[in-house]
């Protein structure tokens, strides 16, 4: 994947040893517009956990009609960003965290019964009515891709089978509006997430019937994929074709990996070519702490070379032509490895490597402070 000519002109004018991200603010308006179009019936939330760059969830923020965030910390970028609107899920919320989030007027998804008491007592303490989806894991697995997190043992939500017993507590200062629903990471498959869809608003039509809800939310998360060792991505027109959401309902997604993965490039330059044991390195500046998706995925990143004119020393600049590289970072591990057998035609020492699809769970996700390197330039465009 070939960066566009605005992120090259912004890495041509790094000094070396050029390591960066690039965010881009095109990409990432034109990803919703598309995700827009094709979900017509549909709110879109972007989820602010893909990217916390204050530019990206700005961007992303006025592109969507709002973000999700899942911790007090997005919470304060979302307010900060002008999101019209704040929907607040996620896990082991704290009371600050949920007294923060009535303050800020954000929809909560509800985690557990305990957290359902919770949010009730500190409404009552803030004399409002809060409003909330309770997340649900469901009996069944939903969809193919990764990280699944319902039909499955996971810490998430609160199990079907117990979402009478939850629902019965007491909530006076609590609306529930529906049900959160969130299911996988990174599906390809455009048709099933489409049956997912009309399968969670199919669903929570009878579950709010069962449980004397008036459904007006249905939440489906995000989990729209992209495939890092190709240029494909889920097909968003087969995920709209043949939704329908009934009268009164909001039907909610909020993807985060779809709609900033492809606004995101990682640059890394070569400062060493070397050999062992049969292999061959191009080892950068950067690494797995910057951007940690690939090992902790376990897959081999792809990246474009940024062949590079300047070499300041006086000796013959090390060059590999028609080899295959494994791309190792600056870390002392041997699981700092970004890419294994990677082919070049020509690759130099002062070259840049680029990655494309880094601005999803790329450094957000990663372990900044092993070995204390200085941390890459962000250059948003
Ligand atoms: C509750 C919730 N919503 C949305 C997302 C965003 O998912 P994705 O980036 O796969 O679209 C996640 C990711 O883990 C999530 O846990």
């Amino acid at each position: 994947m070939r960066p566009p000519d605005r992120v090259v002109a912004a890495l041509r004018d790094l000094p070396s040893p050029v390591c960066a991200y690039v965010y881009d603010r095109q990409a990432l308006r034109d990803r919703a517009d598309a995700v827009r179009a094709a979900l017509p019936f549909a709110t879109l939330l972007y989820a602010v956990k893909a990217n916390g760059h204050p530019d990206v969830v700005r961007t992303l923020a006025a592109a969507c009609d709002g973000v999700e965030v899942a911790s007090g910390g997005e919470l304060l970028l979302a307010q900060a960003a002008g999101a019209r609107r704040i929907v607040f899920g996620g896990p082991a919320k704290t009371d600050a965290e949920l007294a923060a989030a009535l303050a800020a007027g954000a929809q909560v998804n509800i985690e557990s019964g305990q957290e359902l008491r919770r949010l009730d007592r500190l409404a009552r303490e803030a004399g409002v009515v809060a409003s909330a989806c309770v997340r649900v894991n469901r009996a069944t697995a939903a969809l193919p891709g990764s990280h699944a997190m319902t039909g499955a043992p996971t810490p998430f939500g609160v199990e079907e089978s117990q979402l009478g017993e939850v629902l019965a507590l007491p909530h006076d200062q609590v609306t529930v509006t529906g049900f959160h629903l969130h299911a996988v990471s990174n599906n390809l498959d455009g048709p099933a997430h489409a049956r997912f869809l009309a399968d969670a608003l199919d669903w929570s039509v009878r579950a709010a019937a069962r449980h004397g809800i008036h459904l007006r939310t249905v939440n489906a998360g995000g989990g729209f994929g992209v495939d890092y060792l190709s240029d494909a991505t889920i097909d968003l027109a087969a995920v709209g074709a043949g939704v329908t959401v009934p009268a009164g309902v909001e039907l909610i997604v909020e993807p985060g990996r779809l709609l900033a993965a492809d606004a995101g490039w990682y640059a890394a330059e070569v400062v060493d070519l070397k050999q062992a044991h049969g292999r061959r390195f191009a080892v950068v500046r950067g690494g797995t702490h910057h951007f940690r998706l690939p090992a902790a995925w376990g897959y081999s990143h792809p990246s474009t070379v940024l062949s590079r004119a300047a070499w300041p020393y006086p000796w013959e600049r090390p060059r590999w032509n028609d080899q295959t590289v494994d791309v190792a970072g600056e870390l002392c591990t041997p699981r700092d490895i970004l890419a294994r057998d990677q082919p070049v035609t020509d690759l130099a020492i002062g070259d840049v490597l680029v990655f494309g699809r880094a601005g999803a769970y790329g450094w957000d996700i990663s372990h900044h402070e092993f070995l204390r390197h200085p941390p890459p330039s962000f250059i948003v465009v």
